[in-house]
């Protein structure tokens, strides 16, 4: 059967999505919503994204559509996942699942109980060298783990004339940095190390409190606006370091920032076992550091036959052809969809997918993070309140 795709929400991240779904070969692309039927329509034509409705609830009535890929600010994830759960419709998330976790409890049991695949788009899960050093972790290659640790760093804010929508906590919620891309590396450093982060102490910062804004918000990396709006003030994080604690007894810390001149999309991970370590780094994504203490370190570059079977489905170029960051995205999103063949059922879902669990789970770290700083840089403990995705089927 052939898919129908929807989405809600056209913006930036809204063409990679597209472009993913293209990808798959199988999948149609119905049609968008966004904010009016005017910009529908405009971005339609730009995406060639099939027909424009006149609102996401349009977009839910049409039959269609099977799937709905919600991308819009996170002030409105709720409301459209919810809306589009309640009409039968899978659900493809961009992250963060919500804009607090109490909403993304909600969003969490209703797709719990619904019998429909739920999605949050935590891409970087998708690269196969993630996968591989998640493999090597699981069948005890580095020993037991001691230390995770690493960074997600940005510069697209650097300017004070940069100004988002994320900043505004009505919008994008109380956590600016942390829910951005904080929440991308706790979903990694979990899901790579099989371990959950069960304490954290954070120090949080706003380096640019006040900001020129212009009076529409810009785009996600497009620098500053060409011409400066209205001072406003910022009380959201702009820069974070947080220690961490994981249940199997590691230790960990990160930084995060959005406005540190010259890292890009800096996302690194290492993670330090008794008998060896492995680091990856998302802006050299065909790479893993591989450490030993009494020999010689190496580096293994993304080859499909080198790979653990467990990580070869998510290379698709031989080795020396570089994949990067839509092929890992497109893989995100081709689990998803071999997830919604399967009729959704707990037992058919891809092992490496992220489910709304993940995102509810994953908002209870930047909820914790925040009362942690609130409180003056205090351990805060995270209740876990379900057991590990339990019902996982191996892909590859
Ligand atoms: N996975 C990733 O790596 C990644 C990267 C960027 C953004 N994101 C996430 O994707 C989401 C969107 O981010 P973005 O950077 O694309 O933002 P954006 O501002 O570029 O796009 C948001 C879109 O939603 C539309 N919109 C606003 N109100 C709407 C409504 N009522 N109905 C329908 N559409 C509406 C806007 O007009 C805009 O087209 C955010 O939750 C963000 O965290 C994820």
């Amino acid at each position: 059967m052939r898919l129908g795709m929807g989405l809600v929400g056209p913006g930036f991240i809204a063409a990679h999505h597209l472009d993913a779904v293209r990808r798959l070969g199988d999948v149609e692309v119905v049609g968008i919503a966004g904010s009016s039927f005017e910009s529908a329509k405009k971005r339609a034509r730009e995406l060639n994204a099939g027909q424009a409705y006149a609102s996401y609830r349009e977009l839910l009535a049409d039959p269609a559509v099977h799937v709905v890929h919600n991308t819009t600010p996170n002030h409105l994830h709720r409301e459209v996942s919810l809306a589009s759960l309640r009409a039968g419709k899978h659900v493809i998330s961009d992250k963060p699942l919500a804009a607090t976790m109490q909403e993304a409890r909600e969003l969490y049991e209703a797709a719990r109980d619904a019998n429909l695949a739920h999605v949050v788009t935590f891409n970087y899960r998708g690269y196969p060298l993630v996968q591989q050093a998640r493999a090597m972790i699981a069948k005890g290659e580095i020993g037991k783990s001691v230390f995770v640790h690493g960074c997600y760093l940005q510069d697209w804010l650097t300017d004070e004339r940069a100004y988002t929508w994320r900043l505004d906590p009505k919008l994008g919620g109380a956590s600016s940095a942390l829910g951005d891309i904080g929440s991308h590396w706790c979903d990694l450093a979990e899901h790579v190390t099989g371990a959950r982060i069960v304490a954290v102490l954070a120090d949080l910062h706003t380096v640019v409190p006040v900001r020129e804004a212009p009076d529409a918000s810009a785009k996600a990396f497009a620098g500053a606006a060409a011409t400066a709006g209205k001072p406003r003030r910022i009380t959201s994080e702009d820069l974070a370091s947080v220690l961490l604690r994981f249940g199997n007894g590691a230790r960990g810390c990160v930084t995060v920032g959005q406005v540190l001149p010259g890292h890009k999309n800096d996302l690194r991970l290492e993670v330090n076992g008794r008998e060896g370590s492995v680091a990856w780094r998302q802006e050299q994504p065909n790479e893993l550091w591989i450490g030993h203490h009494a020999k010689a370190n190496t580096t293994l570059t993304r080859d499909p036959a080198l790979l653990d079977p467990s990580a070869r489905s998510y290379a698709h170029l031989p080795a020396g052809h570089p994949e990067a960051w839509a092929d890992a995205f497109r893989n995100v999103i081709s689990d998803a969809y071999a997830w919604v063949r399967q009729g959704a059922a707990p037992e058919a879902k891809p092992v490496a997918l992220p489910t709304f669990a993940d995102g509810y789970r994953n908002s209870l770290l930047v909820d914790a993070m925040l009362k942690s700083h609130a409180a003056g840089g205090v351990w805060q403990s995270i209740d876990d309140p379900f057991e590990p995705t339990r019902t996982t089927r191996k892909r590859g």
